[in-house]
């Protein structure tokens, strides 16, 4: 297939590019980046496709380094295929799938299959993240070097914390021998209890029981002192207090190898979000919405560069398991489809992060942290390619949505900047209706 790109405004972060371009791709890469207008109306006959991106930007497909896709064991939460086409909705071209799945992912075995799977159904590139120990039962190192060669990009026991400190010491030491970046889940389950929501205000008002800061802030003081003590490469996921914020950046200071993410939610909401609608399920994630002086630490620590890149944590649960009381419904909030229109919203007209910067957080910033080579655009490269209409206003509606999780506190929200077209290794795979 090939598809010519004209008259858009073309942004690729990485290599600093930010011009008017015409863009074209043969089979799975881009083929050539030129001045527009370069290509004679002759050329245009040979084209499957020409796309017309003025007013628009043309970008490099987003990279997500945290998204939970639910296969294999949970396939009525989601699937690789509903997931991947979830992202391709959202802008995604590349997802990194967390391994607490059934069988969790800490073998080869599972890592192929996950890879597998993604190749027959996947409308998006599918970068499987294993178990830092068997089981992510915390108990025995996974075998990472086994791992790795499978196509495990990073190791992480997401959804739980690694409570006993020498392990997380061996997992990072053992880590940086095969360069995979230890993703930590922080959460100090003594300090977290059986906490649903953040403790403060809220909680205190509600009654619900709240999950104080220090779960976090204390969960990232260890693995940051373990991570400089082994020099392993430690990537904080979903940050959500000040007091992290604090502790990354103080340690970025004095050098150590440490790399951290943010969520659309916590960037977006506070806690005051699950009394605004009346104790809705779809709230309820973990970590919980914080304070607004937390939600502005993360703000700063995005614009600063303490929090590297921005991450969905795109954790999708079934309706009816949602439709519980507060305390019994699981965590989660589905991500991978307001991602990019919650940043461009939250952030970018904000006027708080520059477009380029917004989109170097979703596209080169992540892939840099895992070490994949995608979130570029650049001829020969994989044709990732995304189109935004930031001045196109839409409507988060859940009936369009193609993820199984509907589990968003986000409906009905207008958001800008939608990917109206995403081109994952050369294939059209989501256009927009508008
Ligand atoms: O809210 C969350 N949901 N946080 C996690 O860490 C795990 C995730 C899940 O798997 O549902
Ligand atoms: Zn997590």
């Amino acid at each position: 297939m090939r598809i010519l790109i004209t008259g858009g405004r073309v942004i690729d972060p990485a290599s600093d590019l930010d011009r008017p371009a015409d863009l074209v791709v043969e089979g799975e890469r881009i083929a050539e980046i030129s001045s527009p207008g370069s290509l004679g109306g002759s050329d245009r006959a040979g084209f499957d496709r020409v796309i017309d991106a003025k007013g628009m930007i043309v970008a490099p497909g987003l990279v997500d380094i945290h998204c939970h896709l639910r296969e294999p064991g949970f396939e009525y939460k989601e699937d690789i295929e509903s997931g991947t086409r979830a992202a391709a909705a959202g802008g995604f071209t590349s997802v990194c799938c967390m391994p607490n799945v059934k069988p969790v992912t800490d073998g080869r075995g599972a890592v192929e299959y996950i890879l597998n799977r993604a190749r027959q159904a996947g409308a998006a590139a599918v970068y499987p993240i294993a178990a830092i120990t068997k089981g992510s039962e915390g108990k025995e190192l996974t075998e990472m070097a086994e791992l790795r060669e499978a196509g495990a990009v990073a190791v992480s026991d997401d959804g739980k914390p690694v409570e006993n400190a020498e392990i997380m010491r061996l997992a990072l030491e053992y880590a940086k021998m095969f360069g995979l970046p230890v993703i930590s889940h922080a959460e100090e389950k003594s300090l977290a209890g059986d906490g649903v929501m953040n403790l403060g205000r809220v909680s205190t008002i509600t009654g619900l029981r709240g999950i104080p800061n220090a779960a976090e802030d204390v969960m990232v003081a260890r693995d940051l002192i373990l991570a400089e003590l082994s020099g392993g490469h430690l990537h904080v996921a979903h940050v959500s207090t000040r007091g992290a914020v604090e502790l990354i950046r103080q340690a970025k200071a004095r050098g150590v190898n440490v790399t951290a993410e943010a969520t659309p939610h916590h960037f977006t909401l506070t806690d005051e979000a699950v009394r605004e609608l009346d104790y809705d399920t779809s709230t309820k994630v973990n970590p919980p919405l914080r304070s607004a002086e937390d939600r502005e630490a993360v703000i700063q620590g995005l614009i600063d560069g303490t929090i590297d890149c921005i991450a969905t944590d795109h954790a999708p649960h079934h309706f009816d398991e949602k439709e519980q009381e507060y305390n019994y419904a699981p965590f989660g909030i589905s991500g991978l489809e307001t991602a990019l229109g919650l940043t461009f919203t939250g952030l970018v007209k904000s006027g708080r992060l520059s477009l380029k910067e917004a989109l170097s957080k979703l596209t080169i910033t992540p892939s840099r942290i895992v070490g994949i080579p995608k979130g570029v655009l650049r001829s020969g490269g994989p044709a990732d390619i995304i189109i935004i209409d930031t001045q196109y206003e839409y409507t988060v509606d859940l009936n369009k949505y193609e993820s199984k999780g509907r589990n968003t506190p986000f409906s009905g929200w207008k958001l800008y900047g939608r990917a109206m077209t995403t081109i994952a290794g050369g294939r059209i795979v989501h256009e927009e209706a508008r």
